[in-house]
């Protein structure tokens, strides 16, 4: 079989260079529409990493490591799978963003870049040896495809949903890693009318459709032939006569059988006529028993009736017109710029696996393919890099009605712990004092020694380095705080500022109120800065991509009466670098900047457990900023508050409640 090869297929001995495999836990970050005590129960289980009560699973994350990390569960036990993965573009990554009355577009964040340039990126040296874009990409998806291949059932299909300008390439890594016989189909969907891409002088035809390439992991595949519904024209040559009293629209179509005995068509007596049949006797006797084989006039050749309303369609071929793209106007439209039209997953879905089976999607965006499985009854699995992406899923799923209970999933500090130990050794004191040396430097502080909890001197302010395995917690500001006063007026690595920066992957939920109004009592101003995730990412880092922003401030009001207690938005204040001047300038009021919030009424210092949400939707820009609870029984209960703006990050808060032995007033 010919062999397409890119740079970095074979290592310097000549052997298959084999993708990253490693497998890392999942942390469950958010249950959706569970009970408390099947929040408890699936809790348990994906503790003790065991699940016989099945949760679908929305993923952030890199399919790098969630691919891996999904095959010690599920190592040949998908069923379909469909992706739809950037096609070397580009274009993939920007997103507009929607208020009330303005938009704009969000330029890619600095992990989404980084993910397309980890794609395409080719460094100066590579460029030099003749290493283009197109190697990196063909790499990266045979590297998917393998991991794929792994995971699917005997019985799965895979379809990849793929642009003409790569089609070519992507499906030579289908054939090796599915093999050629395991080829069934490039369907090609019209994904557009308008041939905008042609202006005056263009010199190539209007590129109009998306190849999807049909794959099966043997050929038991699962299959059930689609249909469309018939044309007017067919109908009315068809199907021309009307029953009387039903009303039923029926044709009367030839038995006879064409090519005669050559063709092993029976020869038998009906109504009088002896000729070649397409029915054998028994069958074609039953048809007469039934009155669907008739003899129309006396004398003419005996026809059977078929109705309409049992034909099943006109089968569909690999050309798919019948589909249209989503259009602003589209009542599933999410504001997602390569969203799919949930027609095309419904037809996928239904035509290569059956109720109940598992689907999964490793690009899967604004959530089509899940939200679709949702609607079928199949499993799913579903996965994105982009936390937009991911949050737009959330809404999606949650707008489904009667949707299943899903957990909302990453791979957080495995992921950081697993880049520490590749990237800083196995002595976890040098591992440690490197690490934070690292983080210094990407935060432009200086590293200062002689301290447990300071570690850094930034423009006269005392840096502390979370760890990556653990939030920072209101015991740690504690610390940093005491260890602070004592810091003050000791040499030339005095903080010259009563203020220390707090660096962390992620913040325990209480602290940004607290602790930093604890701090503030002592004189101390804290600043909280997230660590973000692109610090694991060696090119981002060399490229001087890593940003740090600080969190976002919220508040809210809590009023009680007896066992009712509502809260209310107060106020929320987002850091700003990452907004461009044109959107600050159109948000006049802050509540602008929310775009989902949900509340956690009885929050066990575990997973967010979501219990009640608003958020805007492409027909009601409105939000409720209060909402309310009647708690069954009396006692003391903290509430979680997850606030997600409208860049997608998020922000939570805790409150603690007690309520009194009455119901309400
Ligand atoms: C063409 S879009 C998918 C759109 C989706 N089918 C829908 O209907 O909304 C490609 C998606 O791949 C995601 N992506 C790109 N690189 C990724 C990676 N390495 N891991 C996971 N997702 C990635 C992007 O964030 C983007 O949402």
């Amino acid at each position: 079989m010919p062999e397409l090869i890119w740079d970095g297929k074979y290592d310097a001995a000549g052997k298959r260079a084999a993708p990253l495999r490693v497998p890392l836990p999942f942390q469950t970050v958010e249950t959706v529409n569970e009970t408390a005590q099947e929040r408890q129960r699936t809790l348990d289980f994906f503790a003790a990493e065991r699940s016989p009560d099945w949760r679908n699973r929305l993923i952030w994350g890199d399919k790098k490591y969630v691919l891996p990390s999904l095959l010690a569960e599920f190592s040949g036990a998908v069923d379909l799978i469909y992706i739809d993965p950037p096609f070397a573009t580009g274009a993939d990554f920007s997103l507009p963003i929607k208020l009330e009355t303005n938009s704009f577009t969000k330029e890619p964040n600095v992990i989404e870049q980084k993910a397309y340039r980890d794609t395409w990126g080719v460094s100066a040296d590579d460029r030099r040896r003749g290493v283009t874009p197109l190697d990196r990409y063909v790499r990266w998806v045979y590297e998917t495809l393998t991991v794929l291949r792994d995971l699917l059932t005997e019985q799965g299909s895979i379809y990849v949903h793929i642009g003409p300008n790569v089609n070519h390439l992507v499906r030579s890594c289908l054939d090796e890693v599915f093999g050629v016989a395991n080829y069934r189909a490039e369907i090609i969907w019209k994904r557009t009318s308008a041939h905008s891409d042609v202006g005056q002088g263009a010199r190539h035809l209007g590129r109009v459709h998306d190849s999807i390439l049909l794959y099966s992991a043997s050929d038991r595949f699962v299959w059930h032939p689609p249909h469309v519904d018939h044309g007017d024209k067919y109908v009315k040559s068809h199907y021309p006569y009307v029953e009387k009293g039903t009303g039923r629209r029926y044709g009367l179509w030839d038995i006879t059988g064409p090519g005669g005995a050559a063709k092993g068509n029976p020869r038998y007596e009906i109504f009088g006529m002896t000729k070649f049949w397409r029915y054998s006797r028994e069958n074609m006797e039953s048809k007469i028993a039934a009155g669907k084989v008739i003899q129309p006039q006396p004398g003419s050749i005996p026809r059977e009736i078929r109705y309409l309303d049992e034909s099943r369609g006109a089968p569909i071929g690999t050309v798919w017109t019948d589909i249209n793209p989503i259009n602003s106007q589209a009542i599933e439209d999410s504001g997602y710029p390569t969203q799919k039209p949930e027609a095309l997953l419904e037809r996928i879905i239904e035509m290569s696996s059956d109720t109940g089976q598992l689907v999964l999607d490793c690009f899967c965006g604004s959530g089509t393919t899940a939200v679709v499985a949702e609607k079928l009854g199949r499993r799913w699995v579903a996965c994105d890099l982009s936390r937009f992406g991911v949050h737009t899923a959330r809404k999606r799923l949650l707008s489904v009605a009667d949707v299943r209970p899903f957990v909302v999933q990453n791979l957080g500090k495995y992921e950081r712990q697993f880049w520490q130990a590749a990237e800083f050794g196995d002595s976890a004191t040098a591992r440690t004092a490197a690490y934070r040396s690292f983080i210094l430097d990407l935060y432009h502080a200086t590293p200062i020694a002689g301290y447990a909890w300071l570690h850094g001197l930034k423009h006269g302010r005392m840096v502390h380095v979370g760890t990556v395995d653990a939030p920072v917690t209101v015991g740690d500001v504690k610390q940093i705080v005491a260890e602070f006063r004592k810091a003050v007026g000791t040499g030339k690595e005095a903080p010259k500022e009563q203020s220390v920066d707090i660096l962390g992957w992620d913040f325990a939920f209480e602290l940004n109120e607290i602790a930093r109004q604890d701090a503030e009592r002592a004189g101390i101003e804290l600043r909280l800065v997230r660590i973000p995730r692109e610090v694991l990412e060696k090119r981002a880092v060399e490229q001087g991509d890593v940003r740090f922003y600080e969190l976002a401030a919220l508040a809210v009001s809590v009023a009680q009466t007896g066992r009712r207690v509502t809260l209310a938005i107060e106020d929320f204040v987002i850091p700003l670098d990452d907004v461009p001047a044109d959107i600050q300038k159109a948000v006049s009021h802050w509540s602008q900047w929310i775009d989902y919030w949900a509340v956690d009424w009885d929050n066990k210092d575990d997973t967010f457990h979501n219990e009640w949400q608003a958020y805007r939707t492409r027909d009601s820009k409105d939000l409720a900023l209060s909402t309310g609870h009647d708690y069954a029984e009396p006692g003391e209960y903290t509430v979680v508050i997850k606030v997600i703006d409208i860049l997608g990050n998020d922000t939570t808060k805790t409150l603690p409640v007690k309520v009194a032995g009455r119901g309400t007033a």
